[in-house]
């Protein structure tokens, strides 16, 4: 069905490396999703990245920030590259991303992970470690250290220095974190704040505001973590934790160190959510949490899944489409139980029965076949 249903104003952004192929890939699967359920995608495309840099010598233009400002959703690929990985140059890929998320008010990020049980091989850790594992990390994205004053090392002679600074106030605090306590009611009402208050004032202040909201969330279990601590259980007890909230860089750190649950980090989606409401739904960016991979990039080797499940969360999220998100979901799941892998979950010498290595395209089409097998036309 096309034509005659809702339409959404959606934004690609290909980006560097693989990002051009797994956007292409979700792309096509929303399309699909779109005539199954009866609405209709407008793409508009931005060049956004290294490839920006290299089109017109910023990481992203501000039309093209007002671009996306003006969409009821975002589709990122993936930012970076060796050719433009000097940490010093004035111009970088990654500047994108911070004018997008604080340019946009993309607070709250959100990365959930999931562990299929056809990939739990596929994990370094131990199989029944993985078993329930179903988290959601919500990380605040436009506060603390990345958007703090910086001042960077010169290289005038003497001792050189450089300082970072860590700022949060309180409402940017309290609006994550009512955000997360709200995640985790519809979820197992479990929530992990995790800080450092035993050293960092900000941390102090995060553990008071939580403290102070807590009374709003009766429903919700709450509990105080060390991001050190955090971090250790992660590996050791996975499955015991249902929602982490924490600052910025710690949300880093351990949305990378969870994503090794899931066995491969092209699996995970991500969802960065603004604090404001289209006529669709909740206004936000979506990508998946692996970068851009240039040693595998324009060889149809990624895995599609990271950026295909990002797509079924801006369904969700920003146009309030259960339906059609849960079809996606469950599509990629039926190609997983199909047998049909990426290099990444498996090794095309493998001769585990049943294994169908495919590219990134392929992958896509068999997603694609199973949504359409299982929701009628
Ligand atoms: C992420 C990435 C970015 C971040 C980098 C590319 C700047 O690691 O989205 O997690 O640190 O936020
Ligand atoms: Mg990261």
């Amino acid at each position: 069905m096309t034509g005659g249903g809702l339409r959404y104003r959606l934004v690609a952004i290909p980006g560097d490396g693989v990002g051009p192929e797994v956007v292409a890939a979700a792309r096509r699967v929303v399309d699909a999703a779109g005539r199954r359920f009866g609405f209709g995608v407008d793409w508009t495309e931005i060049v956004a990245g290294g490839a920006a840099i290299d089109a017109y010598g910023v990481a992203i233009r501000p039309e093209d920030v007002e671009t996306c400002r003006a969409s009821d959703a975002v589709l990122l690929g993936a930012v970076g590259g060796p050719q433009w990985s000097d940490p010093s140059a004035p111009v970088r890929p990654e500047q994108a991303l911070f004018a997008l998320r604080g340019g946009l008010g993309l607070f709250a990020n959100l990365r959930p992970v999931k562990v299929h049980p056809a990939l739990v091989g596929s994990s370094p850790l131990r199989p029944e470690l993985l078993d329930g594992v179903d988290l959601l990390i919500v990380r605040e994205l436009t506060g603390g250290v990345y958007f703090g004053e910086r001042q960077e090392a010169s290289d005038i002679p003497g001792e050189r220095r450089a300082v970072d600074t860590m700022p949060y106030g309180e409402d940017e605090i309290r609006r994550i974190v009512l955000l997360a306590g709200a995640f985790a009611l519809t979820r197992r009402r479990r929530l992990t704040s995790v800080d450092k208050a035993n050293v960092l004032a900000t941390s102090r202040l995060w553990r008071r505001v939580v403290d102070e909201e807590r009374r709003r969330m009766p429903d919700v279990e709450v509990t105080h973590q060390l991001v050190d601590s955090c971090a250790m259980l992660l590996v050791k007890r996975p499955a015991d934790f249902d929602v982490i909230v924490t600052e910025n860089l710690f949300g880093d750190i351990l949305s990378d160190e969870a994503a090794v649950l899931a066995g491969s980090l092209g699996m995970l989606p991500s969802a960065s959510l603004a604090n404001r409401r289209t006529e669709h739904g909740t206004f936000g960016l979506y990508e998946p949490i692996h970068g851009s991979a240039p040693d595998i990039a324009g060889q149809d080797l990624a895995n599609p899944i990271g950026t295909i499940l990002s797509a079924a969360m801006m369904l969700f999220s920003s146009f309030n489409r259960r339906d059609a998100a849960e079809a996606i979901e469950a599509a990629v799941s039926r190609a997983l139980d199909e047998g049909w892998r990426t290099r990444d979950l498996a090794d095309p010498s493998d001769q585990r029965d049943g294994l169908v290595v495919v590219g990134t395209t392929g992958f896509a089409t068999a997603v694609i076949e199973a949504l359409e097998a299982a929701v009628p036309a």
